[in-house]
C-alpha cells in the first residue's frame, strides 16, 4: 500500500522535482576505494552533486563511498531541499561488500541455494552498515554461451538452478524487513534475456522466440520477483527488434500484468540514451519518452528524465498521471526502506567499520569458497595432497600475489586483503618451506625467462600445482572472448611442465567454462576454482589437502572446443542426432568431434568413490495430475567421506513442441561416509513435466518420458521410463 504521505508529497511537487526523483546518478565522490572514509578525497564534481541533492534534482547516487559521503549528501537532501525527500544510496554488491565471496557463478556450483542466501545476507550486513540501501543484484540472466563475460555474475545455464539461486539471493539481500539496517533492496537484472546476446558479444542483439524466452530466460526473473524483489533493471539489449528499455510488452504485459510486479524499474547505465544508437529513438527527448512510456520508472546516469520529462509533460506527450505513478513507486520504496522515518538509519561511519570483514564473515567466505570448487578429474587419486613429506611447487601467474583473487565486479573489495594460493598452502602444510613457487608466465603475455625459472623450481619438487587460467578482468562486463581457452603463454608453460613428468594438479582460475587442451586437459588432476574472493588461498588449500572433499558441480558445461559455443546440456536432439563413440558423417557434429561436453553440466568428483545402482520407479505409468516416485541407491565405496549431488533428469520423448535431450528437474546433495550407501527418492509431479506449448502457454501432454538419476547431465547414471496418461 502507498503511504498517504507519499501522495501528499506528490501533490506539492513541481514537475522538475518529480523528474528529480526519477534520476539516479553515479556518485561523484571520486575513486571509490581510495576515497574511503576521508571527505578530502572528494572532487569538485561532488560539490556539484551535493548541490543537485539540495535542489531536489536527484533521487540518489550509486557506487559512492561509505557513510561519510552518504551523510553529507543525505543532509543536503533532507535538511536543505524544498521537499526534504531522502536520497537512496545504491551499489553493485555482486558478491560481497568488503568481505568478498566467490563470484556468483561459483556459488551456484555448490548446488546449495542456502549458501548463496547466507552470503547475500552477510554482504547486506556489511553494505547496509556502510549506508547502502539498494543493491544492483541479483543478476539472474541465464547464460548459455561461454564467450559472454557476464555469465560469471549469474546462475549458470540451467533454469532450475537459476530459479533457486535467484530466490535465495533476494531473500538474503532483503531479509524479512526492508527497514532493517542489516538488509537492502534487491534489484533483479537485466530484464530481459541479456545473457542471450548473439555470439556471446556483450550488449549484442537478442533475437529469440517467445517460447524460449518464456521457458528458459524469463523464469529466474519471475522467481526473484515472487521471492519479493521490488526493483528491476532493464537490460541493454534489444529483443527481436525492440530494445528492452522501451519494451512495453516486457514491462507492462509480462512484468506488471502477468507477474503482478509492484516495485519500480530502473534503466541500466545510459540504457535509455543508447536507444539512439540502437536506431530506435530519434534523439534524447524521444529516448526519454519511449523508455518512460514503456515502463522504465527511473533513469540511470543519462540525466534524460530530469532534462526532458518536465517538458514532455508540459507538451502533453507524457501524461502527468504517468509521471506521478513512477514517482509514487519510488517514494513508496523509499518509505518501505525506512528512509522517511530515519534517513540516516543505515548511515553510521562507526558501524561501517565495526561490521567490516568480521572473522565470522571471513569464515563464511572460506566455507563458500570450499563448496564452490569443482574437481573435474583426479586420476590415480593424486588429490588430496599430503601435508608433509613432499615438496610442492606452485607454479603459474596465479600461484602467488595479491591479484586476481576477488574477481570481477568488486566495487569495495580489495585484493590486498585476500589470501593468495601460496599463503593458503603454506599455512596448510607441516613445513611451510616445503611449498615453493614460481610465476612461469604472465596471464596473456610470456614472462622473460619465466618458463626456465619455473622448470628449475618444479624440478626441486615432488608434486606440481599449476595455477593458471583467466585474469579477473577477462570476464565480467564487456569481456566477451572469441576463444575460451587458457591463454597461449600459460598453455606453453603447462606443456613445458608436463614434460618433466611430475604429478601435476591444474588449479584453474576462470570466470566462465574453458575449452581445455593439451597438457592442461591431460593433467591427472584438475580443479575449477573460479574467483573465490577474500579466502581464495585458504579455501583452495582446504580442498587440495583434503580438509574437505570437493562437493561442487559444474553449473555450466565445459566444451571440448570454443567453436561449440553456445553449448549447453539441455539442447534439442535435431533430426540427425549423433551416436557415440565416433561422429557419423551426415549426423549433427563438428568435424572431428561429437557435439558433447568435455565436462558436462552437473559434473564434479569427490575424494570418495560414488556409484549409482538399483533404479526404481513406483509405477510404469502415471495419470495426469498424479505423481510417480523414482529412486536409486547411491554408494560411497571409497575411503573418504563424500558429498554427492544426485541429479534427476527427464526427457520427454515426443511432444507437440520438441523437447531438450534432458532437463534437470530436481537434485539432492547428500553426505556419505566411507562404505555408506543411501536410497535417494524423488517425486515427479505431472506439473513438473510442463513446457511452453505451440501457443506460447504452459501445457502438460501425455506421452513417454525417460528419467535418469545421474551424477551429471551427460552421464548415463541409472534410468528408466514411464508414461504419462491422459
Ligand atoms: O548494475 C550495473 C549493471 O549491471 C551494468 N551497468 C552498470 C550498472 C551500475 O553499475
Amino acid at each position: 500500500p502507498v503511504p498517504p504521505m507519499v501522495d501528499a508529497l506528490i501533490s506539492r511537487m513541481t514537475l522538475e522535482e518529480k523528474a528529480g526523483q526519477l534520476s539516479l546518478m553515479a556518485s561523484a565522490w571520486g575513486g571509490t576505494k581510495a576515497a574511503s572514509l576521508n571527505p578530502a578525497g572528494a572532487g569538485a564534481n561532488f560539490d556539484q552533486q551535493v548541490a543537485e541533492a539540495r535542489q531536489g534534482r536527484l533521487t540518489g547516487v550509486f557506487n559512492g563511498n561509505g557513510a561519510v559521503m552518504s551523510r553529507i549528501m543525505q543532509e543536503a537532501a533532507v535538511r536543505e531541499s524544498r521537499m526534504r525527500i531522502p536520497l537512496i544510496f545504491a551499489a553493485d554488491i555482486i558478491h560481497g561488500h568488503r568481505t568478498i565471496f566467490p563470484v556468483p557463478l561459483a556459488e551456484v556450483a555448490s548446488f546449495e541455494p542456502d549458501l548463496a542466501r547466507r552470503t547475500a545476507e552477510a554482504a547486506a550486513f556489511e553494505a547496509a552498515g556502510a549506508g547502502i540501501d539498494w543493491n544492483f543484484a541479483p543478476m539472474v540472466d541465464v547464460a548459455r554461451d561461454q564467450r559472454w563475460g557476464r555469465g560469471v555474475e549469474g546462475g549458470g545455464e540451467d533454469v532450475l538452478l537459476g530459479n533457486l539461486f535467484a530466490a535465495a539471493r533476494v531473500h538474503g539481500f532483503q531479509g524479512t524487513s526492508l527497514k532493517s539496517d542489516r538488509h537492502m533492496l534487491a534489484c533483479v537484472k537485466h530484464f530481459a534475456a541479456y545473457g542471450a546476446a548473439e555470439a556471446g558479444l556483450d550488449y549484442n542483439t537478442v533475437d529469440i522466440s517467445e517460447r524460449t524466452l518464456r521457458e528458459v530466460y524469463l523464469p529466474p526473473y519471475r522467481t526473484a520477483i515472487d521471492a519479493g524483489a521490488l526493483s528491476v533493471m532493464a537490460s541493454f539489449n534489444e529483443i527481436s527488434g525492440i530494445p528492452a528499455t522501451a519494451n512495453r510488452w516486457l514491462m507492462q504485459d509480462v512484468l506488471r500484468g502477468e507477474w503482478g510486479f509492484e516495485g519500480f524499474v530502473v534503466s541500466d547505465y545510459t540504457g535509455d540514451e543508447e536507444m539512439i544508437e540502437h536506431g530506435f529513438a530519434k534523439d534524447k527527448r524521444d529516448a526519454a519518452r519511449l523508455a518512460f512510456l514503456a515502463g522504465v520508472d527511473m533513469s540511470m546516469q543519462s540525466g534524460l528524465y530530469r532534462d526532458f520529462l518536465p517538458g514532455l509533460v508540459r507538451d502533453g506527450a507524457v501524461p502527468v498521471a504517468r509521471l506521478d505513478e513512477s514517482v509514487r513507486r519510488v517514494l513508496t520504496l523509499k518509505s518501505m526502506l525506512g528512509l522517511f522515518d530515519n534517513p540516516f538509519g543505515r548511515i553510521d561511519p562507526k558501524r561501517e567499520m565495526a561490521r567490516s570483514m568480521l572473522p565470522a564473515t571471513r569464515a563464511l567466505a572460506r566455507e563458500a569458497g570450499r563448496k564452490s570448487i569443482v574437481l573435474l578429474k583426479n586420476d590415480g587419486d593424486l588429490l588430496p595432497l599430503p601435508r608433509s613429506g613432499k615438496t610442492i611447487a606452485v607454479i603459474g601467474p596465479f600461484a602467488s600475489g595479491q591479484h586476481d583473487l576477488i574477481g570481477p565486479w568488486c566495487v569495495y573489495g580489495d585484493d590486498e586483503k585476500a589470501v593468495d594460493l601460496l599463503t593458503g598452502m603454506k599455512a596448510a602444510v607441516a613445513n611451510p618451506a616445503s611449498v615453493i613457487a614460481a610465476e612461469g608466465s604472465g596471464v596473456e603475455k610470456p614472462l622473460d625467462g619465466g618458463i626456465a625459472a619455473a622448470l628449475d623450481v618444479a624440478r626441486r619438487a615432488d608434486i606440481v600445482v599449476l595455477a593458471i587460467g583467466e585474469a579477473q578482468n577477462m570476464s565480467g562486463e564487456a569481456q566477451s572472448r572469441t576463444d575460451i581457452v587458457v591463454p597461449a603463454p600459460q598453455q606453453e608453460l603447462a606443456e613445458a611442465i608436463a614434460k618433466l613428468g611430475k604429478p601435476t594438479v591444474v588449479v584453474l582460475k576462470n570466470g566462465r567454462a574453458l575449452a581445455l587442451s593439451g597438457a592442461v586437459r591431460d593433467a591427472p588432476a584438475i580443479l575449477v576454482t573460479w574467483f573465490l574472493g577474500t579466502e581464495t588461498g585458504t579455501a583452495i588449500a582446504d580442498i587440495l589437502f583434503g580438509v574437505e572433499s570437493p562437493s561442487g558441480r559444474l553449473p555450466i558445461s565445459f566444451p571440448q572446443e570454443s567453436g561449440q559455443q553456445p553449448y549447453y546440456y539441455a539442447h534439442k536432439r535435431t533430426g540427425r542426432p549423433n551416436r557415440k563413440p565416433e561422429p557419423d558423417e551426415y549426423k549433427a557434429h563438428f568435424r572431428g568431434i561429437l557435439n558433447e561436453a568435455l565436462y558436462p553440466f552437473g559434473h564434479g568428483l569427490t575424494y570418495g568413490r560414488i556409484g549409482y545402482s538399483d533404479f526404481r520407479l513406483s509405477a510404469p505409468s502415471v495419470p495426469m495430475g498424479g505423481t510417480v516416485k523414482v529412486a536409486a541407491r547411491i554408494s560411497n565405496t571409497g575411503r573418504r567421506a563424500a558429498q554427492e549431488v544426485v541429479q534427476l533428469y527427464v526427457h520427454d520423448r515426443t511432444a507437440s513442441v520438441t523437447r531438450p535431450v534432458r532437463e534437470l528437474k530436481a537434485y539432492r546433495k547428500i553426505t556419505l561416509a566411507p562404505g555408506q550407501s543411501e536410497v535417494v527418492e524423488f517425486t515427479i509431479n505431472s506439473r513438473d513435466l510442463s513446457f511452453i506449448g505451440p501457443e506460447d502457454k504452459p501445457m502438460v501432454e501425455p506421452g513417454l518420458f525417460d528419467v535418469f538419476i545421474a551424477p551429471s547431465a551427460e552421464s548415463p547414471g541409472v534410468s528408466g521410463q514411464f508414461e504419462l496418461t491422459a
